[in-house]
């Protein structure tokens, strides 16, 4: 979707947007699979109400992106422009154990810079990719860790009210991989309450997911991390190794010979590809197994 008026664009630059024009969110995606669309870089969360009365007046459709490393994006020419916001300098201000995280920050940064501070929880996240407020909208974990146990507070854009507001962690439901959060809630910042640890006990455990991550998930490769959810009480990678669907293609999607429930654009793949392949193994495990795997892939179809 591109926006051609040049009155909106005037308007859109009077309240900080870096417009992208045609913005190949092929580079803006961990699995390097995505259509062309305007995207807005957003500096001052203050303006983002009024910003999106403007494209609403406007008939201009959007999206909100985080870190792109969890979304399967459509192919061509997109309907909807992308919103995303710009970290600002610095983004994660601590405390004492409150660690006051612009939404946009990077999630491993972020884990690494607490950390050093003797700020600690997170170490299951190293090696995620993403932004905080992508981690936040997913309840990112790993290793019996979720970043939803030390969400003090959160500030969003509530879409439904059209208007930013802040939430105290016991409103929010934090499930598996699951959120209260509304689809079109857009988060701006969130506060984290961490437990004090010191530094090398932090870094030995950062250092011991890192190797367990390394020896058994694909990490140079393009992938969205998993793409299904595990089903209560088993683990859709293991379900497709026993299957042998490793190494499975359409196109230049695959599914990865490291982890079952990666899959990987090998090259070129299409987002056709990578959503014919999720149907296949899906349907696979469905007859061997009786299990209907549930996407954690977020898809944006066109
Ligand atoms: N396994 C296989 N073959 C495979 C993959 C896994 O046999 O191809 C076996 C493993 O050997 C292990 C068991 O299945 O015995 C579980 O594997 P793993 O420890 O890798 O955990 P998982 O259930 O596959 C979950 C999360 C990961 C998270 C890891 C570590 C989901 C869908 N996946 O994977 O999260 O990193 O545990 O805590 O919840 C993600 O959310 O994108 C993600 C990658």
């Amino acid at each position: 979707m591109r926006i051609s008026d040049p009155q909106l664009r005037g308007h859109l630059a009077e309240r900080g947007v870096d417009l992208r024009p045609g913005a190949k969110l092929s580079e803006w995606t961990s699995l390097g699979i995505g259509g062309t669309t305007d995207m807005l870089r957003i500096t001052k969360h203050a303006s983002i109400p009024d910003l999106l009365g403007l494209l609403e007046a406007s008939r201009v459709p959007h999206r909100f992106l985080g870190g792109g490393s969890n979304l399967l994006v459509d192919d061509g020419e997109l309907p909807w422009v992308v919103l995303q916001l710009v970290p600002p300098e610095p983004d994660v201000v601590l405390e004492g154990n409150l660690a006051h995280i612009d939404a946009a920050a990077d999630l491993g940064r972020t884990v690494t810079f607490c950390a050093k501070h003797d700020l600690g929880g997170m170490e299951g996240l190293i090696g995620v990719p993403g932004t905080v407020g992508g981690a936040l909208r997913m309840n990112a974990g790993a290793y019996g860790m979720q970043i939803g146990t030390y969400v003090r507070e959160v500030q969003l854009y509530r879409a439904a009210a059209r208007k930013i507001e802040t939430l105290r962690g016991h409103q929010i439901s934090f499930e598996y991989r699951h959120t209260s959060f509304a689809a079109d809630d857009m988060m701006l910042a969130v506060i984290l309450e961490l437990p004090s640890k010191p530094y090398n006990e932090i870094l030995n455990g950062i250092r011991i997911c890192n190797e367990k991550r390394r020896s058994s998930q694909p990490l140079g490769q393009k992938s969205a991390g998993c793409i299904f959810k595990n089903p209560p009480g088993a683990s859709a990678g293991r379900m497709m190794d026993e299957l042998g669907l490793k190494g499975l293609s359409i196109g230049d999607a695959r599914v990865s010979e490291r982890h079952a429930n990666f899959f990987v654009n090998a090259g070129h793949a299409s987002a056709k590809d990578m959503l014919a392949l999720i149907g296949d193994v899906r349907e696979r495990v469905r007859k061997a197994y009786g299990v209907a795997l549930e996407n954690e892939v977020v898809v944006w179809n066109a």
